[in-house]
């Protein structure tokens, strides 16, 4: 096999266990790829910060500029803006395709880096940018091309699906189930942006924008967290036969004129007990997609966890290796038609 060599940059709960199982399982990898990936080093911030697995410490280095000049596939798992958007186009720049997991890059700088891909042929690949390991991207980018998306909602966080369920089923407590859930990997460094919807909605962002053929901006998203909802309402909920779940809702509107929009809007919702969405439970994620021909669609699993993401993202890396030896060209991402966003509009009773 030729080689190909992977950068990886960051080794938080998601990267390390992506560095483990690329080491782990690297020749069954080549064989599916058809190409030997070769790990040529991990970057990170802080050389002795304590990592998910144990590996090689040779490979750590603190330079990521380095390491990515001559890499065939950069993976992107630094999280957040800078300097994750600076390394992702030096990697784009220096003729690597890039595998990221980041939403909050996707979600305000996407179409910089699309672009910046496009101009050089290059691709990028995020299926662990939203909904963890649940393929979702592929299949609104892919499987769905042919039909029209009508609506989407999703439980797109893991954490603050994790607490309401906690507080539904057991009576526990907000700050208590919080602490849990930052300690088991699924809350983001500061739980804020989980509990306030940010996370949800730059995922929700993501989404609309596959699902709906167009650029989303975040600050069209509706956003509101689960911060104020306290055991009362979910008890009241219970009673009239709902459970409140943190919504990502995503829907194409059609005015009188036949002109379009798209409605994108995070919020806790009442979800009826005997709907689909509402036997999620834990840390899970569930993405229920309406399509005009394939009718009702969901995609259902992990949607946060180290070792979880980490399928999605290496799942990415085998696409982005099988690329590089076919010479193939990207899918491109400029095509998108331009309908604008308006967060307006409730068609899920909002608590
Ligand atoms: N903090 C996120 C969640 C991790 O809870 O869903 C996955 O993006």
């Amino acid at each position: 096999y030729r080689t190909l060599r992977v950068a990886l940059l960051g080794a938080g709960a998601v990267g390390s266990q992506v560095a483990d199982l690329l080491l782990k399982h690297g020749d069954e990898l080549a064989d599916r790829a058809g190409a030997k990936l070769e790990l040529a080093g991990i970057a990170v911030r802080n050389l002795d910060s304590k990592r998910d697995a144990d590996l090689p410490r040779e490979l750590f280095t603190t330079d990521a500029e380095t390491l990515i000049v001559g890499s065939d596939i950069v993976i992107e798992l630094m999280g957040g803006i800078e300097p994750a958007r600076t390394q992702v186009l030096h990697a784009i720049a220096s003729g690597a395709d890039v595998v990221t997991a980041n939403k909050a890059l996707l979600a305000t700088h996407g179409s910089e880096v699309f672009e910046a891909a496009d101009q050089v042929g290059a691709e990028v690949y995020y299926e662990a940018a939203a909904a963890g390991a649940i393929p979702i991207i592929r299949p609104l980018r892919d499987s769905l091309a042919g039909d029209r998306v009508v609506r989407i909602m999703g439980i797109v966080n893991g954490t603050t699906n994790y607490i309401l369920d906690r507080m539904d089923t057991e009576g526990a407590d907000f700050a208590d189930v919080l602490a849990q859930a930052q300690a088991l990997g699924y809350a983001e460094a500061d739980p804020t942006a989980d509990v306030e919807g940010y996370d949800a909605a730059q995922k929700a962002a993501i989404l609309a924008s596959l699902a709906f053929h167009t650029t989303v901006p975040l600050d069209a998203v509706h956003r509101e967290g689960i911060t104020s909802v306290d055991a009362a309402m979910i008890e009241s909920a219970r009673h009239a036969g709902y459970v409140i779940k943190l919504l990502a809702v995503c829907e194409r509107l059609t005015a009188e004129d036949g002109s379009e929009s798209i409605s994108v809007r995070v919020y806790p919702a009442l979800v009826e007990r005997t709907h689909p969405l509402a036997s999620v439970h834990g840390a899970n994620n569930a993405v229920f997609v309406q399509a005009e021909a394939a009718g009702d669609l969901m995609f259902y699993g992990a949607g946060a966890g180290g070792v979880q993401t980490a399928s999605a993202v290496l799942g990415d890396v085998v696409s982005a290796a099988r690329r590089h030896i076919a010479g193939g060209v990207g899918v491109g991402e400029s095509t998108r038609a331009n309908l604008p966003a308006v967060p307006i509009g409730h068609v899920i009773t909002r608590y």
